[in-house]
């Protein structure tokens, strides 16, 4: 199951769109029936009835929060537990359950761990829960394996060229054809920490990794607050869904939002035909490509994935 994606937290969708209708949803090869329970409750099980192996998503809710499968009427609690055999009550329920699989609600996203048993909470930037901030959430799926989209996001060197008309233009002013990009990659507790600079220029954004699948350019010094969020997520076979959340901490009012939103959903856009030209379609062995020393932070993601989730 979740077959080179195993093990791994990662955000699947904003809660605003978790309501009382069963959604299947595909992670990492996997299809999944999410649905809101109640106010404070949301269900993730396999999209598969243990009954005879049709898509649970086709179910509805019933009024007390249960999935009724569509076939017999099997219904299901947001454990998966079985809790209702039509025509059979004197069936033993306890062994005819569904698979539920762990998941929390943190910043306004459902977060799901493609596994049954997870040794640590996910991984989640202070930017997602400050209330404080103004938030834009955007979400679309490209054509392309999610660790192309997510070597991608983690490099720099591409910003003069794909976005020298948007976030690259400052670094692309000052590029001389002697150049040298510096790149300093710290690891940290959540993946690593990017600190690029030109030359004998001084840093400005930082950019930081957080295992397996996102990346946080933060554009701004503090205390001002302007950051790009982006995951990577994986769902059917080479698809990956690109969900972006934008924090500011000024420019609050509604008024100034659109611009903020169209130029962030622009440099997002700038990258998609280059992830899905990707061929091989999947990052392979570094020594497959041809590499040089400022690939040093994308190379370091790609060793991580080759060792760690590949197989996994
Ligand atoms: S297949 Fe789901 S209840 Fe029979």
């Amino acid at each position: 199951m979740f077959a080179g994606f195993a093990r791994q937290w990662t955000p699947l969708l904003p809660l605003s769109e978790v309501t009382s209708k069963p959604r299947r949803e595909v992670l990492a090869g996997e299809a999944l029936v999410i649905w809101r329970v109640d106010r404070d409750t949301v269900a993730v099980l396999l999209d598969r009835c243990p009954h005879r192996g049709v898509s649970l998503s086709l179910g509805s809710r019933t009024q007390t929060g249960r999935l009724a499968c569509s076939f017999h009427g099997w219904e299901f609690d947001s454990t998966g537990g079985c809790a209702r055999i039509p025509l059979n009550p004197g069936a033993d329920r306890s062994r005819r359950g569904a698979t539920a699989l762990p998941h929390r609600q943190i910043g306004g996203l459902l977060w799901v761990f493609t596994g049954f048993d997870p040794d640590e909470e996910p991984h989640v930037p202070d930017s997602l829960t400050d209330p404080g901030l103004v938030r834009f959430v955007h979400h679309e799926t490209w054509d392309a394996h999610w660790t192309r989209a997510m070597e991608n996001m983690l490099d720099y060197p591409h910003l003069p060229y794909v976005h020298r008309t948007t976030i690259g233009r400052f670094v692309r002013a000052k590029q001389r054809p002697d150049s040298v990009l510096h790149q300093k990659v710290e690891t940290t507790e959540y993946g690593y920490e990017l600190t690029p600079w030109l030359d004998d220029e001084p840093p400005g954004a930082t950019l930081r990794w957080y295992r397996p699948n996102s990346m946080l350019l933060n554009t701004m010094p503090a205390p001002k607050h302007l950051r790009i969020q982006i995951y990577c997520i994986p769902t059917e076979e080479n698809r990956v869904r690109m969900l972006l959340i934008s924090t500011r901490n000024f420019a609050r009012t509604p008024a100034a939002s659109p611009a903020f939103d169209l130029f962030n959903l622009k440099v997002l856009h700038q990258d998609r035909a280059i992830v899905e030209s990707s061929d091989p379609v999947e990052v392979p062995p570094p020594g497959r490509e041809k590499s040089v020393p400022s690939d040093k932070a994308t190379l370091t993601f790609r060793a991580w994935y080759l060792r760690n989730l590949k197989e996994s």
